[in-house]
């Protein structure tokens, strides 16, 4: 049974992590794989596709050093289907992969689900399920549907949690939380990527 689960959450792993993984052309080794350092010289970086505007999806994928959070967006349909929509603009907050592959639980799991569900709460296809449902409300956490963002507004998440910055001793700060943005570099026509050193909201 626990190795059943194991090979489970390892496979949903995989799977999520792959289609990050097919855009760095470097596989993961595994869930807590390493870390990639961001590319020196992307020769991709800096050509727009196909000579028309630059939009989110086009940029997310690029900075290897967010390629854990830019995976999960491309697998939850309404977010990429946003990403990818130059008449929608967006604030995606995109923490870096560290803060992801350090956090107590995979995104996709919940306390919630354990103490409800037991060991097994991810297996089978309600499993699946109950993850792809959770990994979406992490992904919504950090997807501000507004660009740009004047700072202390609050707005609400695609999750509905209410969100603003500020400027602390020369730092961008993402509140609640005091997440500090490190890159704000992505400035694309739909809307910009910051990098975070945190995730928001993991409760
Ligand atoms: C969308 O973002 C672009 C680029 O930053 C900006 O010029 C435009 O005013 C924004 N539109 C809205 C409705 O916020």
């Amino acid at each position: 049974m626990r190795s059943t689960r194991a090979l489970t959450l390892l496979l949903g792993a995989v799977s999520i992590y792959s289609v990050s993984a097919r855009h760095v052309q470097k596989p993961f080794m595994d869930n807590l794989g390493p870390v990639m350092p961001p590319a020196a010289s992307d020769p991709s970086a800096t050509t727009p596709p196909d000579g028309g505007s630059v939009i989110l999806c086009d940029v997310l994928g690029r900075d290897r050093s967010i390629n854990i959070f830019a995976g999960f967006t491309r697998d939850i349909e309404a977010i990429s289907k946003r990403l990818s929509d130059g008449q929608q603009n967006t604030t995606v907050l995109a923490p870096v992969n560290s803060a992801i592959t350090n956090l107590p639980r995979k995104p996709w799991e919940s306390n919630e689900d354990y103490n409800k569900l037991g060991a097994d709460a991810y297996e089978g296809k309600p499993g699946e399920d109950r993850a792809h449902a959770n990994l979406r409300t992490f992904v919504e956490e950090h997807i501000v549907p507004e660009s740009p963002w004047p700072e202390g507004a609050k707005l609400k998440t695609l999750a509905g949690t209410e969100v603003w910055w500020e400027m602390k001793d020369g730092k961008k700060i993402v509140q609640p939380g005091n997440i500090e943005v490190t890159s704000t570099a992505s400035k694309v026509a739909n809307g910009q990527v910051w990098i975070m050193k945190g995730a928001r909201n993991y409760a």
